[in-house]
């Protein structure tokens, strides 16, 4: 049976029990053996939930499921180089947080939760309220008062309750935490459950590449949802011999917001106070990653590091992107233009996967505004 432990004093909890951190205010990370069966997995579905035995949830009923996962592994040119990438912007919402969220609100159901609350910069709030939706289970999200409309439509037409927090993503993350002494905290950075969805896209990579783990991989990085859960997918292939080794992990930062890279090469204890300035990736720029120093540990035991971009490589990036068919968001764009600047010096040899996080429709306006200044006759 699986469990709950807090990395701080150790404290054990049930999985039975819906709990998300520890009494003494630790996180909690769960300990879990997955099991993998290639000839079981290779005739399931194409969804995530084809790693059934991998996947935390005792009973099949309780699962909640679009039929997602599975995303295309598709070649797209970065900085002229050609490299593979996840198409996670291809999910039911929008983004990746659709593999966190499954995972998470069906472990919800099996623990008979009736209502959940959620912070978010947009796409996990997205992605856990369409899941509660799907589940019936009443769910409210916190959101920044400056979050994309298209991002606050969509949780709202799922029939979520959106609080608007006035001020920056850490004081949306604090005004939750009045709600969830009364409801279960379906959270993307305190929630284990959620790591152990997102875990997923690192089984996926390894089946599209023939059972194989890839060199490197280029995750983004703001609460470490995908980079800890990458983290914790190839361990799990390790640990059952499926993988001989982990793949080598670059973090991508903004260079307006990059505690974890700074923490990372000044080789601090703790993560520093920064002066967060405004980001096209508005998705990584979290300037309190409550899992800084485990998503910094994991870097680090990978034998990968961080990469920052500044706005101009990420606008660049975003339009090489676009003009090859594919529409992400701003903040997707900040991975790709790391991919660009990291492939430069690598032999074609290196297998390097990376991801497209989020949808381009997510950000028209943004869109619109860079349209207007790279051709600033278009509109007359
Ligand atoms: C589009 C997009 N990409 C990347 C991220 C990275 O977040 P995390 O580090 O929590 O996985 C987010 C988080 O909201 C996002 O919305
Ligand atoms: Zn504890």
């Amino acid at each position: 049976m699986p469990s709950l432990i807090c990395i701080k004093c150790g404290d054990v909890y049930s999985v039975r029990e819906a709990c998300w951190k520890c009494d003494c205010g630790g996180l909690l990370d769960l300990t879990f053996t997955a099991v993998f069966d290639r000839t079981a997995i290779a005739s399931r579905p194409h969804s995530l939930w084809r790693y059934r035995e991998a996947l935390p949830l005792e009973d099949d009923r309780n699962i909640i499921s679009f039929g997602e996962g599975f995303t295309p592994l598709t070649t797209f040119k970065m900085g002229g180089r050609e490299v593979l990438v996840k198409q996670d912007q291809l999910f039911p919402t929008g983004s990746y947080k659709d593999r966190g969220a499954a995972m998470l609100v069906s472990k919800a159901k099996e623990l008979g939760v009736k209502d959940v609350v959620e912070d978010s910069s947009g796409n996990a709030g997205c992605a856990i309220a369409a899941y509660c939706a799907r589940a019936e289970i009443g769910c409210q999200i916190f959101v920044p008062a400056s979050t994309s409309p298209a991002k606050t439509a969509q949780i709202q037409m799922y029939g979520a309750q959106l609080v608007l927090v006035p001020g920056t993503r850490e004081d949306t993350a604090r005004a939750v935490l009045a709600a969830v002494a009364k409801h279960y905290y379906a959270s993307h950075s305190w929630n284990p459950f959620f790591f152990h969805g997102t875990k997923t896209w690192a089984y996926e990579v390894w089946e599209q590449l023939g059972w194989r783990a890839p060199d490197t991989v280029i995750l983004p990085v703001g609460n470490g949802t995908l980079l800890l859960g990458a983290y914790i997918g190839f361990n799990d292939l390790l640990a059952a011999g499926e993988i001989q080794r982990m793949p080598k992990i670059i973090a991508v930062q903004s260079e307006n917001s990059a505690p974890l890279a700074r923490a990372f090469w000044e080789k601090l204890e703790t993560i520093p106070v920064i002066d967060k300035r405004d980001t096209l990736a508005e998705g990584i720029a979290i300037a309190e990653p409550v899992r800084g120093m485990q998503i910094i540990r994991a870097v680090g035991a990978s034998g990968g590091d961080f990469v920052t971009v500044s706005e101009a490589e990420i606008e660049a990036s975003l339009v090489e992107i676009s003009r090859q068919g594919a529409y992400i968001e701003p903040t997707s764009a900040a991975t790709t233009a790391a991919a660009a600047r990291y492939l430069q010096h690598k032999p074609d040899s290196e297998v390097v996967v990376t991801v497209f996080t989020g949808h381009g429709l997510k950000s028209t306006e943004k869109m619109m505004k860079i349209l207007d200044h790279s051709n600033p006759d278009r509109l007359g």
